[in-house]
This record gives structure tokens, sequence and C-alpha cells, in this order.
């Protein structure tokens, strides 16, 4: 229905008839019915914007009308007529959620302007309803999109760094998946350390990394087949410092430095390039010696055969204290060995 249509509603037929003639020159499109129970019957039929009714009708009364209208509509505006011994119900009527009450005998002014305010009124509630609904339906679309803009960033981000280490790896004598097994044995040995978890993502950028460096050495060196020569080795050495200046500049990757740059230090600090011994050596880089022997032992390269977990184990105890941190040793041995069968068979899978 239209908005300025009008349901009237009054036992009294002449009442009925001035009021049907009030609206309709004033341009309303009206109903009318007799009580309250025919008032309702139109309503649920038509649902007219605004009601006009009298309070004392047979069948059902005002209030009684006044309720079932609200109760199935919400917005619906009702305005009451009420004489001047009915006051009290009309305030009652108010507080049922009828929008105004006109005193009989009517004034005509008083009535059209408080039928004016009423459909304004209820199109304003309308109005500010549905904008709240549409706010609250653009904040929950908002957040999603955030949330999943912020899921693919992070999904970029992994993947970018799983595509550098497999390329490091391809390049590096085809060990292939090699950074993926060391990612995932090295996270399952810092969670037996007792690292935090809010520190794992770093630890495995610096694992899956570990190697940018080789970026920089020759193919003539990195590739080649025969043993190094001195002046060769001299150039090799040099990955770790070359993978922290390529990646401490930039601030998401710069977490991964501290395992870049010590990833060849050892315990009793015989290793390089910067000779740490101990707890000087950053636990990452400490997690990361470990686990990448136990896979340069336990996979095929082209110059040794796997050996069997249990003999890869044995080497790395005898290691424990010289080239190894013993507390590693000790975390690495508690990871159970079916997973490390596990990370091992995904890494190999497409
Ligand atoms: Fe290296």
């Amino acid at each position: 229905m239209a908005q300025r249509d009008i349901l009237i509603v009054d036992d009294d037929r002449q009442v009925r008839e001035v009021l049907h003639q009030i609206f309709l020159s004033a341009g309303y499109d009206c109903r009318v019915a007799r009580d309250g129970r025919e008032g309702l019957e139109v309503f649920r039929a038509e649902h007219p914007p605004l009601i006009v009714t009298d309070l004392k009708m047979p069948e059902m009364t005002g209030i009684e009308l006044l309720r079932a209208v609200r109760e199935a509509d919400a917005d619906a505006a009702v305005i009451v007529l009420t004489g001047a011994a009915d006051v009290k119900t009309a305030i009652d009527s108010l507080k049922l959620g009828a929008y105004d009450f006109i005193m009989k005998p009517v004034n005509v002014d008083e009535l059209l302007i408080a039928a004016e305010r009423a459909i304004e009124r209820r199109q304003l509630l309308i109005e500010r309803r549905e904008y709240q609904e549409l706010l609250e339906r653009r904040v929950v679309e908002a957040t999603r999109d955030v949330a999943s803009a912020y899921q693919q960033l992070q999904e970029t981000y992994r993947a970018t760094l799983e595509a550098l280490g497999s390329a490091l790896d391809t390049r590096d004598v085809g060990t292939e998946a090699h950074s993926r097994r060391v990612h995932g044995y090295a996270l399952a040995t810092a969670r037996e350390y007792g690292v935090p978890e809010t520190e794992m993502a770093e630890l495995g950028h610096g694992v899956l990394l570990h190697d940018i460096g080789k970026i920089g050495i020759p193919d003539a060196i990195l590739l080649k087949p025969g043993p190094l020569t001195d002046d060769e080795w001299r150039i090799m050495r040099r990955h770790p410092e070359i993978g922290k200046s390529l990646i401490e500049r930039i601030p998401f990757l710069r977490g991964a430095v501290p395992i870049v740059w010590a990833h060849h230090e050892k315990w009793n600090g015989t290793g390089y390039p910067r000779g740490l011994r101990a707890d000087a050596i950053p636990l990452g880089a400490r997690i990361f010696m470990v686990v990448d022997a136990f896979d340069a032992m336990t996979f095929d390269r082209p110059y040794s055969k796997a050996k069997p977990f249990d003999v890869a184990k044995a080497e790395i105890r005898r290691c424990a204290g010289s080239h190894f941190d013993p507390a590693v040793v000790e975390s690495f041995f508690r990871v159970p060995e079916p997973l490390l069968d596990e990370i091992r068979r995904r890494s190999v899978e497409p």
C-alpha cells in the first residue's frame, strides 16, 4: 500500500463518515471499519501504514486492536481517538505503542497534523532501522574482507618462501624438498625444546631460507661435481653473510636473519662465518644444525647413500657437545619417529 493509506476504525457511523471525509479531502486513500475485529481483518489484508481508531467499541476495543496490530507489525502507526472520560485509557495506549491520541470532539487541523507526524515518524524509524542494518551488514562484510585479505597475504607469503626455498634446493645439487623436510624437523624439535608458538613462524622462515645466500655463489663452485679447492671453499663459506645482507633489509624477513647468518656455526666454536660458541649461537641456528645433519644422513644424496634413522641418530649423539647443542639433541631425540617419517613422506609428495 502507498504511504498515504489510512484505516479508520469507529463504531459510530456518523463519526466514521466525518473522519472519512476529512482524510479523503486531505488526499488520503481510506479504508473504514466498524469495530476492532473488522479493523484487524482489513489491517491483515492490506497493511495500511496508519490507523486511526476509536477506543470504546463492541466486538474488539481500540486497545485490543492496537495490541494485535503492533504484534503483527511493530512499525504500524496508530492514533487513538478518545472522549474526555477516557483519558487514562488513552495514556495507557501510548505505553502500548500508540503514536498519539486525539480528544473528541476532533479538531480537524489537529487530527491531520497528528496523522502527518505519525506517518513521518514511522518512516523515520523504518529508515533508521534499515540504515542500522546496512551498517551492520557493512561491518560484517568489511571484517570478512580484511580477514580474507590477511589470509591471502599470509598464504602468498608462505608460498613465496616455499618457492624460494625449493628453488634454492634445485640449484644446490638436486636435494629436492630438503628445505621442507628440515623445516618440519626443526619445528617439531623446537616444540620439544619448549620454544613458544609465537616464535615458530620466524624460526620456520629462517630454516626455509637458510641457504638463500647461495644465490651469490657462482654456478662453477656451487654445482662443481668434484671437491672444492681452498679458494673455492673461501667463496662458498661467504653464503651465510651474503644471505644476511640480502634479507636484513626486507622487514618481513628480518626475523630469519639469525638462522641464515649462523646456520654453519658449531657448538664448540669451530664453525663459520663468526666462529660463535655455545649459547652465543642463536637457538634457531642450533636447532637447524641438528636437523639439517639428520636430513643429510637419512636422505640419498649424489655423494652418499641414505643411512637408517638409528645410525644417523647415533652419529648425532656422538657429535653432541662438539658440533651440536646437547640440549637441542635431546629435544630432537624426543620427537617421535612416526612424526619424522610423516614429515619425510610429505616432503616428497607433489
Ligand atoms: Fe648453508
